[in-house]
């Protein structure tokens, strides 16, 4: 959608994944769906190093919601919940220097059985959102049916380009069509969506994770054209530093989320998250390789019984590469190619090659030079890949 955003991949925090439809603030007032934990949230991003390094949404997912809406039809947050309403949530987020997002559910209820938006109250609810001082909506489509949502998505993103806010749009649709065409028509999302979820929801572990790693890879000759600036592909949120992904598995959801361009929301506890994980996701190198201006996503481009390798272009002459190892005897195992193999052979006074995630100068290679290194099982090399003419 071009309407100015998401030109690089949006990046940021979301609660979903992590915090589900926890409403219950009696018991679990720290980890409940409240105004308390996204502000805490956005207390960490803005102090912990994640606002510098472009991790600026802060996202409510579902839940948020009072059961039903307000004597005037609009949407209202759970008073109990957010006591002080969703403006002064957003203007305390927008206090740290950050972006707020907000859900919606473009049917009769949202998947947790909250208000949902259907087509005559889309108008109001973009409305609603944009006098909050929303700057991002994610709209899902539970309780919806294909016809619904052939005519809702493109009218909400009439709607919130009417409320003169710019506010970016996430768009569920083609992941309740399968994500693939003929049912799914990505020239017209990306018409009218910021970023659209192809595939099912992630959950907390590697299965999942990779599961969702084999079907862009399977699917990529529809998906990789779909995406660029502006319009984005979204394999759902970075598990990083929650309680399912060994730290070799983590790196690989970073390397492959940043091959594959694709928005990093984090859904964690960034108020506990471990050093080591919280190292993974502020590398500044695989952030830059996510964030490339040129926008075009990677594809698979090799595929054997111990080793994947994705291939990403870069803008100025540079390239990145990932090695996932999708074998799992446990000893690390060597993986040997080079740069013609690649297909990098642009510049044939050769490549500056840096180890991203150890953040490490592996060397120069001229095309045919051995590049060798090991990579652990459900663990990733990360290359990036610079040319050294000029
Ligand atoms: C389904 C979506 O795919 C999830 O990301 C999340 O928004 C839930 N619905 C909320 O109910």
């Amino acid at each position: 959608l071009e309407n100015g955003m998401f030109l690089t991949p949006p990046m940021g925090w979301m609660s979903w994944e992590r915090y589900r439809c926890n409403i219950n603030c009696e018991v679990d007032p720290d980890n409940c769906i409240s105004e308390k934990l996204l502000k805490d949230m956005a207390d960490r991003l803005a102090t912990d190093g994640w606002k510098t390094l472009g991790y600026e949404y802060v996202n409510l997912d579902d839940c948020w919601s009072s059961k039903k809406r307000d004597a005037q039809g609009r949407l209202q947050p759970d008073p109990k919940r957010f006591p002080s309403g969703i403006k002064a949530l957003a203007d305390y987020v927008h206090s740290k220097g950050l972006k707020f997002g907000i859900y919606g559910d473009l049917g009769n209820y949202t998947c947790a059985g909250y208000p949902g938006t259907t087509l005559d109250t889309i108008d109001l609810d973009a409305q609603t959102f944009a006098e909050w001082g929303v700057d991002m909506l994610k709209l899902d489509a539970c309780y919806s049916n294909a016809s619904m949502m052939a005519e809702g998505f493109p009218k909400m993103s009439l709607a919130l380009n009417r409320t003169g806010r710019p506010i970016a749009f996430c768009c569920s649709w083609p992941a309740y069509q399968g994500g693939l065409p003929p049912k799914v028509n990505y020239t017209l999302l990306a018409q009218i969506c910021n970023s659209w979820r192809n595939y099912y929801d992630i959950q907390d572990s590697w299965e999942s994770v990779m599961s969702v790693i084999q079907w862009y890879g399977k699917n990529q000759d529809v998906l990789q054209p779909a995406a660029g600036p502006g319009h984005w592909n979204d394999p759902a949120v970075l598990i990083v530093g929650d309680f399912g992904l060994s730290y070799e598995q983590s790196k690989t959801q970073m390397a492959i989320w940043a091959m594959l361009a694709a928005p990093l929301f984090m859904s964690n506890d960034l108020r506990s998250i471990s050093g080591k994980f919280k190292e993974i996701l502020q590398n500044q190198l695989a952030i830059s390789i996510n964030q490339d201006p040129l926008g075009a996503p990677g594809i698979r481009v090799y595929k054997d019984k111990n080793f994947e390798v994705w291939r990403r272009v870069l803008s100025k002459g540079s390239f990145a590469v990932a090695v996932v190892r999708t074998s799992y005897d446990g000893t690390p195992k060597p993986a040997i190619l080079n740069l013609a193999q690649l297909r990098i052979v642009d510049c044939l006074l050769g490549y500056q090659v840096i180890d991203v995630l150890e953040s490490k100068l592996m060397g120069f290679y001229n095309l045919l030079d051995i590049i060798y290194f090991q990579v652990n099982p459900s663990g990733v090399m990360l290359l990036y890949i610079s040319p050294v003419c000029t």
